[in-house]
């Protein structure tokens, strides 16, 4: 994995982050955010990942394709919370597998609004199964929930055989435009000593290109609900110490230091969701 971002990779095509893992997005600079869907596969068994958007279905379908894997093998769907943006390709999905036994898998709490997907399927409450799922083969699959972040209901995937943490909005970022995406994130060395407070859009002081680092802290500070919910999710994340993160917006991290950096950074913040807006309330009305 040490070359991962000098290995060309071709992102019209799926990409293998680990043994039967793949990245079924794909590039997008024309939008806002990258979506970022993911395949696991198990034996005979293939689970879906935050699949998508309407709009990006048939491209994401394409992916899956590609890594050999025809629709009727996918057995499960995974719904971190119920954003249009990793359900909206629900009733496509459950068209094209067409299986009976298809099931849903997320918390209670989001379900209440993923029904209204014009949903088919079983769905199935994270809670009632103990936050955890094995295939067949004994791989386990562990839910740990995200309370408000930055859904009621929103909880993260960690795969116990990979190490790989499916994060949902958490470690997300917004695309810059013009910046150059890559999948798989690292920072340089100056990153991690960096202590500017950082802004959506900004170009590092150093290395004078767009800072990722900045974009992830905007997207946290806008999507999440608060500084405490925020932290929650991130004291769980490095609780987990897990091997790779992989969030359904912006790119994946396989090193330990990068990661590090998005937690510290992210555990700092103050000024995260209604905290944000309650502290600028504040100062507009000190400067009337
Ligand atoms: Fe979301
Ligand atoms: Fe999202």
């Amino acid at each position: 994995m040490n070359n991962i971002l000098t290995d060309n990779l071709d992102y019209n095509r799926p990409i293998k982050i680990a043994e039967d893992v793949y990245w079924v997005g794909f590039n997008d600079p024309e939008r806002g955010l990258h979506c970022n869907p993911y395949l696991i596969l198990e034996g005979q068994e293939a689970i879906l990942i935050d699949g998508g958007s309407r709009p990006e279905f048939s491209r994401v379908m394409m992916k899956i394709m590609q890594t050999g894997v025809e629709p009727s093998r996918i057995s499960t769907l995974i719904y971190h919370h119920y954003d249009p943006d990793l359900c909206g390709s629900l009733p496509n999905l459950e068209d094209i597998i067409d299986r009976r036994d298809l099931r849903i898998i997320s918390q209670h709490e989001n379900n209440v609004f993923i029904r209204y997907y014009a949903v088919r399927s079983e769905m199935l409450c994270i809670k009632r199964m103990g936050y955890a799922m094995t295939f067949a083969s004994g791989r386990r699959l562990r839910f740990i929930p995200t309370p408000y972040s930055h859904a009621q209901g929103a909880f993260m995937t960690l795969d116990e055989k990979t190490g790989i943490l499916f994060s949902s909005d958490i470690f997300g970022s917004f695309h810059v435009e013009n910046a150059r995406w890559n999948l798989f994130q690292e920072f340089s060395q100056s990153c991690q000593h960096c202590t500017q407070a950082l802004h959506h859009g900004q170009h590092c002081t150093t290395t004078n290109i767009h800072c990722e680092l900045a974009s992830i802290i905007a997207f946290h500070r806008e999507i999440m609900t608060s500084n405490a919910a925020l932290r929650y999710a991130i004291q769980q994340i490095r609780a987990l110490k897990p091997r790779m993160i992989a969030p359904q917006h912006g790119s994946v991290f396989y090193r330990a230091q990068d990661i590090n950096i998005v937690i510290e950074r992210l555990l700092a913040l103050d000024d995260v969701g209604i905290d944000g807006f309650l502290q600028q309330e504040r100062r507009n009305l000190e400067s009337i």
